[in-house]
């Protein structure tokens, strides 16, 4: 089955957040056992940041969701403050009632990098696959960490960075300098994400709207692998008015 990539274009990165988690909270309320995928980033913070406050007050139950993250960065230890675990549990899993347990976030210091990957693909599958992933976009157009050129049906394993991953992520934003971003990552594959049963992306501000264009109206090619997902069969964009501001039909 194929199908077309949905979007919606919100006025601010709040609106973004706020329709992204009112999605995500919906499939809570009604399937509180699901599978979730997850990102990191700037650009779910706010989003999560609201998840916590329906959890606060609307009693927005997580106790039973089950969580994958989409990687980590190889070599970081989960106590490291830029490890992706460390973002996890510090912006969202600690502010909600998750059970620890239930968060999956590939460990960037396994002994081996083969095993963790084959683990966390065997966890999902366990879960019984992912109901929706949680997805942000680089400027290059990749997913997760899957760089321009990564297969349409690669699976999680360990990748090299690009460098323009590693100079967008250490513009003071996350780390301070370029030397310090690990060149290497676990990351869920093209493959991995396409199987989950709904995707949702987003994407705020200008430096998103050339990869965005591309994904939305590209022809799909690895070149911007998130114009891999224009053949899921459910798979919606919310990106603010900056991110869309290089569409032809926005
Ligand atoms: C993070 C991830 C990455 C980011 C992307 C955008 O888990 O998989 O693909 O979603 O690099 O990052 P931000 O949101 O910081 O612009």
């Amino acid at each position: 089955m194929s199908g077309t990539i949905k979007l919606e274009v919100c006025e601010s990165s709040a609106d973004v957040a706020l329709k992204a988690s009112e999605i995500i909270a919906s499939l809570i309320r009604a399937t509180p056992d699901a599978a979730i995928g997850l990102a990191t980033g700037s650009t779910p913070e706010q989003t999560y940041a609201r998840l916590a406050d329906l959890h606060r007050g609307e009693g927005l139950r997580f106790a039973r969701v089950t969580s994958f993250n989409l990687d980590e960065y190889w070599g970081l230890d989960g106590d490291h403050n830029q490890s992706y675990r460390y973002f996890m549990d510090d912006r969202l899993f600690r502010k909600i009632d998750i059970r620890p347990w239930n968060t999956h976030v590939l460990n960037g210091t396994a002994a081996n990098p083969d095993l963790e990957c084959r683990a966390f693909e065997t966890k999902i599958l366990a879960a019984g696959g992912i109901d929706l992933w949680l997805l942000g976009i680089g400027t290059n157009g990749h997913i997760a960490f899957n760089e321009p050129g990564s297969p349409v049906d690669s699976r999680t394993r360990l990748v090299n960075l690009a460098p323009s991953t590693i100079a967008a992520n250490s513009d003071g934003r996350f780390f301070k300098d370029a030397a310090s971003v690990p060149r290497f990552a676990l990351s869920a594959g093209i493959g991995t994400i396409r199987e989950a049963r709904r995707l949702l992306l987003l994407a705020t501000g200008s430096g998103k709207a050339d990869a965005i264009a591309q994904a939305l109206e590209g022809p799909p090619s690895t070149d911007c692998p998130a114009s891999l997902l224009q053949s899921h069969p459910d798979c919606t964009f919310i990106v603010d008015r900056e991110a869309a501001s290089r569409l032809e039909s926005a």
